[in-house]
């Protein structure tokens, strides 16, 4: 149980600003991480300016701690950085936009995604995994940069028009994803939600979310940090939309502490939950998705990720987990889902699965076309789902 600032979002914070030193072949582009360091982190992240220095230090860290940490971080968030976008494009009109452009010196990393027609929604069970796969991706339907892949019966696949639901299914849902226009968040401004949000910039970083309501929630003894950062760090007119709330998902009550500081129920709502949920009990996953299906109107998307149940079970399925690291900064993996389970367990907590890939999925669509071969996790995934 965290009871002290978290390290492990330290970590990540540390990985997007070496990251973000690269002047080539980058595929994020994070300047407010290294300003969100302390101490030695930061001090490391200066020296990464220095490209030998960077290299090295990348060597190193992958070489410590095998499986890909690094590499994985980096391409989740920008994988992450796209979902947002994506739904939050067709609240205000404005395109997805990233402070300076995700445009990588050297190459166009945001292509790596689109070169194969761009985001990708999965619906249904007994299909995730095809997504890895080039034949997964290949025959999707697409147009405006869309894919949809019906899994299972297909019920829930988008649309090559890149808007209705191919399958006429219930109303108001299909207008989630599909329209590419203003109904996507309900016509309001929208709000989104940075649950865990550690060192998360979107809130500063992502052009689209100047203009909604964001919600920073967090452990109250990593939020503290996190606010006298950005206190030091962020304009105060980068901040102004943004609400910090304290919240311990283990014990309080998300919703009502979301409905105090503003959350409304009729708008919807983009939920960023990356990189927590393997940190809580069964209990507080199932707590939490229950809550924001309960309070976020339909249409509303939970972007989360997770570990691999089968990663955490000792059956080695798995190399290079990392886990020992993450135990030794005192914030063990404590959960992880069954990959194929996971349509199910969110079905009946009212949520759809939209989307399932793995970090070595992201990692072969952002790294690998820039000629970049850095260890990514098989087993560390990231999902997004719509409430109904
Ligand atoms: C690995 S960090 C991820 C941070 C951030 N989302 C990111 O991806 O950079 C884990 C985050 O989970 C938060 N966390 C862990 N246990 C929590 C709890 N019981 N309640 C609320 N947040 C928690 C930590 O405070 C930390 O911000």
């Amino acid at each position: 149980m965290l009871n002290r600032s978290s390290r492990t979002a330290e970590h990540v914070a540390l990985f997007r600003a070496l990251e973000t030193a690269r002047r080539r072949d980058r595929v994020i582009d994070d300047p407010y991480a290294v300003r969100f360091l302390t101490g030695r982190y930061r001090f490391l992240a200066r020296l990464a300016r220095v490209p030998a220095a960077r290299r090295w230090l990348e060597r190193y860290l992958d070489r410590r701690f095998p499986g890909g940490p690094r590499a994985s971080a980096v391409v989740r968030t920008r994988l992450i950085d796209e979902l947002v976008d994506d739904a939050l494009a067709g609240a205000d009109g404005h395109g997805p936009a990233v402070e300076g452009g995700h445009e990588p010196a050297g190459g166009d990393g945001r292509d790596a995604l689109a070169a194969d027609g761009g985001r990708e929604a999965l619906a249904g069970g007994g299909g995730w995994d095809a997504l890895s796969t080039e034949g997964g991706r290949e025959g999707l339907a697409t147009e405006g940069g869309r894919e949809a892949l019906a899994g299972g019966d297909g019920r829930n696949g988008l649309a090559a028009d890149g808007g209705r639901d191919g399958s006429g299914g219930e109303e108001g849902r299909d207008q989630v994803g599909d329209s590419g226009g203003r109904d996507r968040l309900g016509g309001g401004r929208g709000q989104v939600v940075l649950l865990g949000a550690g060192y998360d910039s979107r809130a500063y970083r992502l052009v689209g979310l100047r203009s909604v309501r964001v919600f920073e929630v967090d452990h109250p003894a990593t939020q503290a940090t996190k606010r006298r950062l950005v206190g030091a760090a962020v304009g105060a007119e980068r901040r102004e939309q943004v609400r910090f709330v304290g919240v311990d998902l283990m014990r309080d009550d998300l919703a009502g502490a979301l409905r105090q500081a503003g959350f409304s129920g009729e708008e919807r709502t983009v939920v960023v939950w990356e990189g927590v949920t393997n940190y809580l009990t069964a209990d507080a996953v199932d707590t939490t998705l229950r809550a924001l299906a309960g309070i976020a109107a339909g249409g509303s998307r939970i972007v989360f990720t997770y570990v691999d149940r089968a990663a955490l079970d000792g059956s080695g399925r798995y190399q290079g987990v990392w886990q020992d690291a993450v135990r030794r900064h005192g914030e063990p993996w404590t959960f992880g889902f069954d990959p194929d389970a996971l349509p199910g367990y969110l079905a009946e907590r009212g949520l759809r699965l939209m989307l399932d890939l793995s970090a070595r999925d992201a990692a072969d669509r952002y790294l690998v076309p820039l000629g970049r071969h850095e260890p990514a996790a098989a087993f560390y995934r990231i999902a997004q789902a719509e409430v109904r």
